[in-house]
């Protein structure tokens, strides 16, 4: 890149939870698993389960919402929507338009990302490039999923591990030195068989065969994720923080993708960061895919852990298998 990039920020955060909870006790009556085994493997206690009737467009624009009151715009002043998921209400058109339209937000472009996890860190790094160079004013980055509606509610090895939310966050050129600082983004394609879901698309398209052998569910090879996700995102932390001229002594909070307490655990050993400047809400949510990261950058928006002049680390691990880092100065 050799234009020079106006800095962008996020200028306002919102979330959204559809109001049921589903607990670990609750899963324990519906296959063979328990409360202390999911807790002590992944830390999950609870998570939101959306009504058979709500998608992923409705939760999107909870947060939506959200985020424009708290940046104190309305959708007409939006002109870039982009929507991170990998459980849209169709396959097209893209659940951005269906946000877009939702809102209210007639002038914006609209779009998805589908990189699973990584889609909000993404959908942030897109918006830092395309307001950076003038091209848009004020975007919205939705991570928004219904995974619930993906889940083999027979695999115990799955089915314990998701949950339902969005977030959202709005971007605007911001003050010289404030903003996006650096990013790393990647993919590693070998590992594209770890976490996906097989059927549904070209390769196999919807059939009486597909359904019966339960190809439309999201499958995960869990201890290939849990190593590449470590790896993952140290390295890219590691390579996000000296692009911005940071070390890590100067991140002040850091908002993991909520996966597993573990894999955040190890992450914070490997970076030499202290564990308590981990954001952690999956005990309430579990994994929340693309809405993880910002339901929890909301969450400590919110309660003030997050202010003016912090350095905030976002980082992220998903299907691909992909990851993305991005270091921000609030
Ligand atoms: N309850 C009880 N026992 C279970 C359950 C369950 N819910 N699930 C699996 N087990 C059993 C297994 O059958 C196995 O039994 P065995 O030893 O008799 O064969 C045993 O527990 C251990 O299974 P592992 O899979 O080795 O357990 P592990 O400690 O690796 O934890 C987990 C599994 C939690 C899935 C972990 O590997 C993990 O978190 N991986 C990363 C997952 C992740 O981050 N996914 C991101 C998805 S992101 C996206 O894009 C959607």
């Amino acid at each position: 890149m050799t234009r020079e990039l106006r800095p962008v920020g996020i200028i306002g955060t919102g979330s959204y939870a559809p109001p049921r909870v589903l607990t670990n006790f609750d899963l324990a009556r519906m296959v063979d698993t328990s409360d202390e085994w999911i807790r002590t493997r992944t830390g999950i206690q609870e998570r939101h389960i959306a009504e058979a009737d709500v998608a992923t467009s409705d939760l999107a624009l909870g947060s939506a919402r959200s985020a424009l009151e708290s940046a104190g715009i309305s959708a007409a002043d939006i002109d870039l929507v982009i929507v991170a998921t990998i459980t849209p209400d169709m396959f097209f058109p893209c659940t951005a338009s269906l946000l877009q339209q939702a809102l209210g937000a007639h002038r914006a472009t609209a779009f998805d990302i589908l990189v699973g996890c990584t889609g909000f860190v993404y959908g942030m790094a897109v918006c830092g490039a395309l307001i950076g160079s003038g091209a848009y004013q004020r975007a919205l980055v939705v991570g928004a999923e219904t995974l619930s509606k993906v889940t083999d509610w027979e695999d115990r090895s799955t089915c314990v591990l998701f949950g339902d939310a969005a977030g959202a966050a709005v971007l605007a050129p911001v003050s010289e030195g404030g903003g996006i600082l650096a990013y790393s983004l990647g993919n590693d394609g070998t590992h594209a068989d770890a976490l996906k879901i097989p059927g549904g698309g070209s390769r196999m398209p919807a059939s009486e065969q597909s359904v019966a052998d339960r190809c439309h569910y999201l499958t995960m090879n869990g201890p290939e994720v849990f190593k590449f996700a470590v790896r993952a995102m140290a390295e890219s932390s590691e390579e996000a923080v000296s692009q911005a001229g940071l070390t890590m002594s100067d991140i002040d909070i850091v908002i993991p993708h909520q996966a597993n307490l573990r894999i955040i655990a190890a992450a914070a050993k490997r970076l030499s960061i202290p564990y308590e400047r981990f954001v952690r809400n999956l005990d309430r949510y579990g994994n929340t895919s693309a809405a993880s990261i910002p339901l929890a950058l909301d969450e400590a928006v919110r309660d003030g852990r997050i202010r003016p002049g912090h350095h905030v680390l976002l980082s992220s691990f998903g299907a691909g298998l992909s990851w993305g880092t991005l270091v921000l100065r609030w």
